[in-house]
């Protein structure tokens, strides 16, 4: 049962996000913070996360129904040990007409001046890097161990210098926290081929204390910049895109503006989810997902996991960020658990 799969709103599987470690060195207080995520909180033990046996089995079945690009996400995921070994394992992947698969890295930066040249040789197109103020104090603060923000800078560069380029950054603004340096971040990075975007601060997780009011909605954003730095807006790069693009009217390059909170992009979402320990989820919104690993441990074949993948996604209905205000209060009341994002990564 093998080809490409629709769900119920007609949306395509064409995008993968594996979450290959719950591990992160940053403490984003979004994010991680160090009340829950402290000394004793309990991390997955190795046995528990999919090898890169079955990660890669899982990506041969999910290319075969349509996937065209994957993510790895974390966590940190250059924290897992041999990373390149995964991605060299996945590069060897074809799409069913024999084209390459679009293999990208999401990561805090602190690890890639070490490791960017070993990702580009095992076959990674192209990393996204966090980061969320380019000031040094902001940036400690914000990461909550410290790290300074010079060597996340410097892992970038690196990154572009091996060919893991164009590089996109990744600023989530939250009001009264960062939102200070949008401008700053916006000259910093035009007229380099770095892709700066903006993402609305989102309702991820239960930890992270998320409030409307620290969403700066993304036309704020735009407006701010466009008072000093003209724009215009560009036409997506592909149907389901989560980022708007603008360019600057000098030709300084292009920014982009993620709003799922504002101007959610539900409507094309092709984006399934695989958690650490291999639970397949088809919304980031979602509470439940679907133990594959269970599946591939209990021996199932190919064929089999192929009827799963293609019966969950066809059966999918998500649009979490389209229904966000009535949800958010009916899960409140019932006191349903969201994923954290350090699970399901982003
Ligand atoms: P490219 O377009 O390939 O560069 O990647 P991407 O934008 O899909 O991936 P990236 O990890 O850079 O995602 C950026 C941010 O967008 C994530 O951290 C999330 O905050 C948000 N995001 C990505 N996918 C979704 C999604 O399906 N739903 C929602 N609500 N937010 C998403
Ligand atoms: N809202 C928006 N983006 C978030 N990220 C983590 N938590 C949130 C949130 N609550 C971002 C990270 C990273 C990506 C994987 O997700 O900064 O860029
Ligand atoms: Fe780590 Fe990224 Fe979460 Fe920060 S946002 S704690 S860098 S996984
Ligand atoms: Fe996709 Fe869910 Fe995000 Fe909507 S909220 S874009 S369905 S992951």
């Amino acid at each position: 049962p093998t080809g490409t799969v629709t769900d119920r709103l007609n949306r395509p599987l064409h995008d993968l996000r594996l979450s290959v470690t719950d591990r992160c060195n940053f403490r984003c207080v979004y994010c991680m913070p160090k009340e829950i995520f402290g000394r004793d909180f309990a991390f997955m033990e190795h046995d528990e996360l999919l090898s890169f046996e079955e990660l890669t089995r899982l990506a041969r079945v999910a290319v075969a129904h349509g996937v065209e690009k994957i993510r790895l996400t974390g966590g940190e995921p250059l924290l897992r040990r041999g990373l390149e070994d995964l991605i060299a394992l996945l590069a060897e992947l074809r799409t069913p007409d024999g084209r390459e698969i679009d293999i990208a890295l999401t990561t805090n930066g602190s690890a890639l001046a070490l490791k960017a040249q070993a990702l580009k040789d095992a076959g990674l197109k192209r990393v996204t890097v966090s980061l969320d103020s380019l000031d040094d104090t902001t940036f400690r603060t914000m990461n909550d161990v410290k790290f300074p923000v010079a060597k996340v800078l410097h892992g970038i560069d690196v990154a572009e210098a091996v060919g893991l380029g164009p590089i996109k950054v990744n600023m989530v603004v939250q009001r009264g926290k960062n939102d200070q340096d949008i401008v700053a971040m916006a000259r910093h990075f035009k007229d380099t081929p770095y892709i700066l975007r903006f993402i609305e601060f989102m309702d991820v997780g239960t930890s992270n204390g998320w409030e409307m009011g620290a969403v700066v909605p993304s036309k704020d954003v735009i407006a701010r910049i466009h008072a000093e730095l003209p724009l215009e807006e560009i036409a997506p790069n592909y149907s389901g895109e989560t980022s708007r693009r603008w360019r600057y009217q000098d030709g300084g390059g292009e920014i982009g503006v993620i709003s799922s909170v504002t101007q959610n992009f539900c409507q094309t979402c092709s984006r399934a989810r695989v958690s650490t320990d291999g639970k397949l989820f088809t919304c980031l919104f979602a509470t439940d997902g679907h133990d594959l690993r269970a599946l591939m441990r209990g021996g199932c074949s190919d064929a089999e996991l192929s009827t799963v993948m293609a019966h969950l996604w066809r059966e999918r209905t998500d649009r979490y960020s389209q229904l966000r205000s009535a949800k958010t209060s009916e899960l409140r009341a019932s006191g349903a658990k969201k994923i954290e994002m350090s699970y399901i990564g982003g």
